[in-house]
């Protein structure tokens, strides 16, 4: 007869605890087969390099930041953490968030694990971080090239390029592309169909994406475009919406959708490409999952999909989101932050999302 203390878990339960504590052991150094994590792009992946340039395109002060311990402004453009904090402390990169490469007293080790070099405001097209003098995509792929020749001191030639090999680079960006620029300025409208934009900004991911492989990089992923007609500052701009009727714009979104699949070509193409030898690319959605939160499919997990939650949601956004604005009591029932920027909540359903790549991506 089995006699079980009191206090003790029955048996079986003990064994099933102990047998799952191996599961997890044994799986354990599987999900950390990366090396490091480096991110560039636009404000969606941009910790706050902002914070350390001259543009007004800034996330540093509140209520931006409002659900970090002690309420802080970190520069991020949403309430909390960004998809790229969740990613990398789920594979094990970083304990707390993945920092801005511009962070002045940034350790060899903070520099080894992963940071970002993302600008808000930066988009895929040279002309897009000129309007608002915020850090273009060819100058963040020369930081990242100081920050390999720091690691070089550290780690050797040979030692940085096996680095590299394990290492994810990730890039995000594009909305920039359409909304500060082609939608709003007649400068790139007057020399390129929407095709032909929409062609000249796979040609500029190309090119940076051979940047990177010239610089070692080997597992590179890109984000696609969000549904960019379900952008509150969208909708409130669309001349056809009444103030009432706050619907996604489909003639918006179905650009996105089209560059999307655009991109993926793109991707495929430079994969099976052999210039660019031991290359892996890969592609993440973000455009289903995004249209999922808003439509709901039944699970109305959000109550606010059209607007942000910070001032009145239709146009705030960087220092028209600022202090002195109106914050909805809780932004986890908000896809949107503000007019442009997803909630934390948001990032960490396209970080759930994107997890089923993510483990491929490092154990690939
Ligand atoms: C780690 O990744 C390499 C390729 O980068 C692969 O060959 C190896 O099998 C992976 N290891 C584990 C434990 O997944
Ligand atoms: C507004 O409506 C007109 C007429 O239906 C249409 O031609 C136009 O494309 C619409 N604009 C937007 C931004 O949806
Ligand atoms: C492969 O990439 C190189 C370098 O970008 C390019 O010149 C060449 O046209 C590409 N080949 C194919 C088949 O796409």
């Amino acid at each position: 007869m089995i006699a079980s203390d009191k206090h003790s878990l029955p048996f079986l339960l003990q064994l099933f605890i102990l047998c799952l504590l191996c599961f997890i052991a044994r799986v354990e150094p599987a999900t950390k087969n990366v090396s490091a994590l480096y991110v560039f792009g636009d404000s969606t992946v941009d910790p706050g390099n902002n914070n350390y340039i001259d543009s007004v395109f800034k996330g540093n002060f509140p209520p931006y930041g409002r659900d970090f311990a002690n309420q802080v402004p970190t520069g991020r453009f949403t309430n909390g953490k960004l998809a790229t904090d969740f990613i990398a402390s789920y594979v094990g990169l970083k304990q707390e968030n993945l920092p801005p490469y511009l962070y002045p007293i940034l350790s060899n080790e903070e520099l080894m694990t992963g940071v970002s070099f993302a600008s808000a405001g930066s988009g895929f097209d040279p002309l897009t971080p000129t309007l608002s003098n915020v850090i273009p995509l060819s100058k963040q792929l020369e930081y990242f090239k100081d920050c390999k020749k720091r690691l070089e001191s550290v780690l050797g030639k040979q030692g940085t390029e096996n680095h590299m090999e394990k290492a994810v680079f990730l890039i995000s960006a594009g909305t920039n592309d359409f909304v500060l620029n082609y939608f709003t300025l007649p400068i790139r409208r007057k020399s390129y169909t929407l095709f032909n934009y929409q062609h000249f900004l796979t040609q500029q991911v190309q090119e940076f994406i051979q940047g990177l492989w010239e610089e070692g990089a080997r597992k590179i992923a890109v984000s696609g475009l969000p549904p960019m007609g379900c952008l509150p500052m969208m909708i409130t701009f669309n001349p056809n919406n009444t103030y009432l009727e706050r619907g996604c714009i489909d003639k918006y979104s179905s650009i996105s959708r089209d560059f999307n699949l655009m991109l993926q070509q793109e991707l495929h193409l430079m994969q099976l490409n052999s210039s660019y030898y031991g290359a892996k690319i890969y592609y993440i959605d973000i455009y289903e999952p995004l249209t999922d939160m808003i439509q709901g499919h039944g699970r109305l997990e959000f109550e606010d999909v059209d607007s942000g939650c910070c001032g009145t949601g239709y146009i705030e956004a960087t220092f028209l989101c600022n202090k002195l604005s109106y914050v909805c009591p809780d932004p986890s029932k908000y896809v949107f932050w503000d007019s442009i920027h997803p909630t934390e909540k948001a990032y960490h359903n396209l970080f759930m999302s994107a997890r089923s790549t993510i483990d491929f991506i490092i154990n690939n």
